[in-house]
């Protein structure tokens, strides 16, 4: 059968990519005829290849990353995160890699599969890999039980400091990132929006300066909480409250794993509320827990009963609705993301069906949802 070429939907800028792993980040771009790519680094080519229908096969015409502090395997891992990020319309492609170690490398990783005689890389299996987005592998922490309030635990590692996540949103065109709270550096913000009404009305610690700033240092010293400050292109626009399950309050209210998460969210920059915002943070938020510990299995969540504007937006981000659950201070619903319906279903790409770009067409990367 005669082959096609294939229409990358690429933004016209390029889909800036690794750009933890590189340091600098690798740009994937379309180039002269449909479905051709080339990647740069520091502006220089490093690959090119082109993808082809009716059976989406990708070919590297060149990967050069011998003359660059750029391994092979970034430049696949690049490709297929813009490929994938900006076609979510496509259920895998077939790659054809001249390298056999590089394909054993990839196949190792799951970064590829093999099917038949055929190399295949997938959404499901793609966004499980680590690198793109954490900019390392994390390894899982040894496994050894501590008591806490009398809830067996595992011991919690050492956290994080600085960026921890970074992904190219392509109906924003911009990278959304996020870092660990620095009691300094976040201060000001953070505390204009906890004093923020629509923040205040649901976190109630609207407060002065000392009061915040002992706020960050706390969920920084405490080993169950790990707080994040979003940034939108840079610009930080919101505070996110992870935190470990099981000995955290609701934990004795279900059966919770060692590794389960949980989370708080208050969004303080009203420029980027709203579905194109919440689409592209909640989902990477769930992706960075469900990275940053491949035993991380579920992910809950416990929004007042009657917060029926934050309970949609979980509904939709694919949370199964639990249980209700009383808390001296609230009634709270119970709701949970297990890993396999986020992988599985695709939830990292949202359906935007609606949205529109400057020139009416429709937004890169939505996926609609009768279609995944
Ligand atoms: C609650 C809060 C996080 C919601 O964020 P927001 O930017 O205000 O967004 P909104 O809820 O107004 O809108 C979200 C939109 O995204 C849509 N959406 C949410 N998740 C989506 C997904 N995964 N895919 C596609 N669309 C999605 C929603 O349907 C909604 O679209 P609609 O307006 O067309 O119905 C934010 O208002 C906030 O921080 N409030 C204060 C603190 C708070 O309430 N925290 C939550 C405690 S549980």
């Amino acid at each position: 059968m005669a082959s096609q070429s294939f229409d990358l939907r690429l933004p016209a800028a390029g889909v800036a990519s690794h750009a933890l792993a590189c340091g600098q980040p690798l740009l994937v771009s379309s180039g002269l005829m449909s479905g051709d790519f080339r990647v740069e680094y520091h502006g220089m080519e490093v690959a090119s290849g082109n993808l082809s229908g009716p059976a989406d096969v990708l070919v590297f015409d060149t990967l050069s990353a011998a003359t660059v502090a750029v391994a092979a395997d970034d430049i696949v891992n690049a490709v297929l995160e813009a490929i994938l990020t900006c076609n979510p319309q496509l259920g895998c492609v077939e790659l054809t890699l001249a390298d056999d170690s590089l394909a054993r490398r990839l196949l190792s990783l799951g970064v590829i599969e093999l099917r038949g005689d055929r190399l295949i890389g997938r959404p499901e299996t793609f966004f499980q890999q680590t690198k793109p987005w954490l900019g390392s592998i994390p390894h899982a922490y040894p496994e050894v039980p501590i008591l806490t309030n009398g809830a067996l635990h595992p011991q919690r590692p050492p956290k994080p400091t600085g960026r921890v996540y970074k992904r190219f949103i392509p109906w924003l065109n911009t990278q959304l990132g996020f870092h660990v709270a620095d009691v300094e550096a976040d201060l000001e913000h953070f505390h204009r929006w906890m004093n923020d009404p629509r923040v205040a009305a649901i976190w109630e610690d609207g407060s002065d300066l000392a009061y915040h700033r002992d706020f960050i240092a706390g969920r920084l010293a405490d080993p169950r909480t790990l707080p994040l400050i979003g940034t939108f292109g840079g610009i930080p626009f919101g505070y996110f409250e992870l935190y470990w399950a099981k000995e955290d309050r609701i934990g004795p209210h279900y059966d919770a794993d060692g590794h389960d998460r949980g989370w708080h969210v208050a969004i303080g920059e009203d420029d980027f509320r709203g579905k194109a915002f919440v689409s592209a943070w909640l989902p990477s938020l769930m992706h960075y827990m469900f990275l940053a510990d491949p035993r991380t299995r579920r992910i809950v969540g416990e929004p007042i009963h009657h917060h029926s504007q934050q309970i949609r937006n979980l509904d939709r981000s694919g949370f199964a609705k639990i249980k209700h659950i009383q808390f001296p201070h609230k009634k709270a619903l119970l709701v949970m993301l297990l890993r396999e319906r986020f992988f599985m279903d695709r939830l990292l790409s949202p359906d935007l069906s609606g949205l529109t770009d400057g020139d009416g067409l429709p937004v890169l990367g939505s996926l609609a949802r009768d279609a995944a």
